[in-house]
């Protein structure tokens, strides 16, 4: 069910999966060694010497990157299908080597085999490695947290007043696209990227004003036409109009997604909300069902877990300002209210062991019947992120004007599914341009040039959002 379009590969001088696998890689592989140690050094004898043995498997891995070995294949880990299928890949790839194997198979196989070391021990059986990096970087994004809690309650209270008003359209669309950019942006800031940025960098980001200056750096913009959709199935009076999310990151992001999701619901935009999380560590930043908790205890609590210090506070010896009152009010609102969606079953976490696999979304239908079939039943899918969207578009060397319909192959028109991507450009993969639009980003300032790399694609200040209608 594959493209024939030749995928990205990480033996490709030009791409950023090539310095992916040699610059960023190792970064987040000794974090990861550097976390498990930490937690071990803490930890009961047994523990410790278990934490050892995983390190070791950490550090041969990361050697085994570096220097070309060959992927092996996984042990079973109670998942014999899912561990089957990423073995025959490898056989099928003929016993492909790190620095020359599709990346985006590569980079799925290498957090999967990660996720073993764990899975397979005794005493750290669900030990999540990024957890303290992802909660960390939460607490660093408090400025822009906070500046949202308050238009948050802000909108919610406006659109409550308003409930039996006759909808006003204009406005519901300007809100409607205010939210959709804070969620597309909240995807710049995720923690695979940090080893190229700076806690500074991505605060920067975040606020409003950044994301005002942004705008003009969504190359594609299919809003308009999601605002149809919804706005159609609630005109029409249909009784369950369901949003999907397809998470990406925890922390900023997934915050974020649940201020879109609050304005979905309290608009009647939709009445109900499907997060799909992921079931294993993934790709540093991605959100497991325990990042959801994890989130909504530490807004419920704002003042314990904002005047907390933060690791890289803790080496600066900074202590962090206390919340003001109306600060933390306004956090307590949001936490109340998504409590409630959440008690409700208005929002709701169904996670799905497909997210964790190694293929790209083309096999999508064919591979995961079930999840396919659950799908159809939203009026809308969003896509978060940078990998989703490699695994839409089957990370391939498409021709940046190929149509995103034609990019989506099996999962475009006639899935089912109205697939809505949000995503800030972060790999080489880009598809829907206009003709010459490629070619004009090349030439400006780091934009790659004439080296052949799409540079301007790998960092995250160019966006796109998409959208491909499932009938
Ligand atoms: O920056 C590269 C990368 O690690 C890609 O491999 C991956 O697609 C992306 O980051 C993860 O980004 P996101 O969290 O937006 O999916
Ligand atoms: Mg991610």
């Amino acid at each position: 069910y594959d493209t024939k379009t030749p995928k990205s590969v990480t033996s490709d001088p030009t791409s950023f999966a090539h310095d992916s696998v040699r610059n960023r890689w190792p970064v987040i592989l000794t974090g990861a060694i550097d976390d498990v140690y930490r937690a071990a050094h803490s930890a009961d004898p047994e523990k410790h010497a278990e934490g050892n043995k995983i390190i070791q498997r950490l550090v041969d891995l990361k050697y085994g990157v570096l220097h070309d070995y060959k992927l092996t294949p996984i042990v079973d880990d109670g998942y014999p299908d899912e561990i089957a299928r990423y073995n025959k890949e490898i056989e099928q790839l003929g016993e492909p080597t790190w620095l020359d194997v599709p990346w985006l198979f590569s980079e799925c196989y290498m957090y999967r085999r990660i996720s073993t070391f764990f899975s397979l021990s005794k005493h750290w059986k669900n030990y999540d490695i990024f957890s303290r990096q992802k909660m960390d970087t939460f607490r660093t994004s408090r400025n822009a947290v906070v500046e949202l809690a308050s238009r948050y309650k802000e909108f919610v209270t406006e659109l409550r007043s308003n409930k039996d008003a006759t909808h006003d359209e204009e406005a519901e669309k300007l809100l409607f696209t205010e939210m959709f950019e804070i969620c597309l942006w909240g995807n710049a800031t995720d923690l695979s990227l940090l080893t190229n940025l700076t806690y500074e960098d991505i605060q920067k980001l975040q606020g409003s004003q950044a994301r005002k200056a942004a705008e003009k750096n969504i190359l594609i913009n299919h809003l308009p036409e999601a605002y149809a959709i919804l706005k159609k199935a609630r005109d029409e009076g249909k009784k369950e109009r369901r949003v999907d999310f397809v998470l990406d990151n925890s922390g900023f992001e997934l915050y974020v997604d649940l201020v879109l999701a609050g304005f979905l619901l309290t608009s009647g935009l939709a009445t109900h909300i499907i997060l799909h999380p992921k079931s294993i560590p993934w790709f540093v930043s991605d959100v497991l069902p325990g990042d959801y908790c994890l989130l909504l205890n530490a807004i419920a609590e704002p003042r314990k877990f904002f005047e907390t210090q933060s690791d890289e506070e803790k080496a600066q010896d900074k202590t962090p300002a206390p919340l003001a009152d109306k600060e933390a009010e306004d956090l307590l609102f949001v936490a109340q209210e998504w409590t409630k969606l959440f008690k409700e079953d208005q929002i709701i976490l169904r996670p799905n062991r497909y997210w964790t696999a190694g293929g790209s979304f083309w096999r999508l239908p064919a591979e995961a019947h079930d999840l396919h079939e659950d799908m159809k039943r939203a009026e809308l899918t969003i896509f978060k992120g940078d990998l989703n969207y490699r695994k839409l578009t089957g990370d391939a060397h498409w021709d940046p004007t190929t149509p995103w319909t034609t990019a989506l192959g099996p999962m475009g028109p006639g899935s089912g599914i109205n697939v809505l991507s949000l995503r800030t450009c972060k790999a080489d993969v880009v598809v829907g341009l206009p003709a010459g639009k490629d070619e004009e980003l090349r030439a400006t300032e780091g934009g790659g040039g004439d080296t052949g790399a799409r540079r301007w694609a790998w960092h995250g200040k160019w966006a796109v959002v998409c959208l491909s209608k499932g009938s």
